[in-house]
């Protein structure tokens, strides 16, 4: 009888480790218009926990990562769980009008930046996650981070490209095992 992998209840996902050098000065952010970026406050977690939970739907993480991911309410039980690493000053929102529809986490420590996660709502997508990126990046020069360090999970290749578009650079690599 022949073995079918998809008999077994468990599966892996490469994830790649990647990170920057922040020497150089990186382009200016450009946002359409009526999109700017603000200050990640505390009160619009909830906001940005629906929007992180909505923006992994249907995605390879959702799969990888469903504690983290499958509901709003899981997103904000990951977000209490970091929020002791969370750097308000290189973590933010991008808003839309007064709505916020992406944001990037980071968090930090000796001159190391680490993104937690970008994420924008399906329907803004299309050049604003480079502008977020740049933007966050920017930050990160301003305070005296070296270096940025993200893990991507390798069959995101829409974050993938961007991040190596960016001029992030593979340093690593891990498997996580999850659940069918
Ligand atoms: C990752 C994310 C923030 C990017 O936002 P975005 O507005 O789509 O990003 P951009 O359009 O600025 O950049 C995406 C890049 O990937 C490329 N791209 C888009 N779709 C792609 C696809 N299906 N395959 C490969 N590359 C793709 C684009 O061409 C673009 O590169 P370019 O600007 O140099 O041409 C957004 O897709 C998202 O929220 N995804 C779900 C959450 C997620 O996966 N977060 C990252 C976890 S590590």
């Amino acid at each position: 009888m022949a073995i079918d992998a998809r008999d077994f209840p468990l599966a892996f996902a490469w994830r790649l480790e990647m990170s920057l050098v922040l020497e150089q000065p990186l382009p200016d952010a450009s946002l359409p218009s009526g999109m700017a970026f603000a200050d990640l406050r505390q009160e619009q977690l909830p906001a940005l926990a629906r929007i992180e939970h909505l923006a992994f739907a249907g995605s390879v993480d959702a799969r990888v990562f469903p504690e983290l991911l499958q509901s709003p309410q899981a997103c904000l039980r990951a977000w209490a769980r970091t929020k002791r690493d969370f750097d308000p000053r290189t973590s933010l929102v991008l808003m839309r009008g007064a709505e916020p529809v992406g944001f990037v986490r980071a968090a930090g420590a000796r001159g190391v930046a680490t993104i937690d996660c970008v994420a924008v709502l399906p329907e803004f997508r299309g050049g604003v996650g480079r502008a977020l990126m740049l933007e966050a990046l920017r930050r990160m020069r301003e305070h005296r981070y070296q270096v940025a360090l993200l893990s991507v999970t390798a069959e995101n290749t829409t974050a993938l490209t961007l991040y190596e578009r960016l001029g992030f650079r593979e340093v690593g690599w891990s498997i996580s095992i999850y659940r069918r």
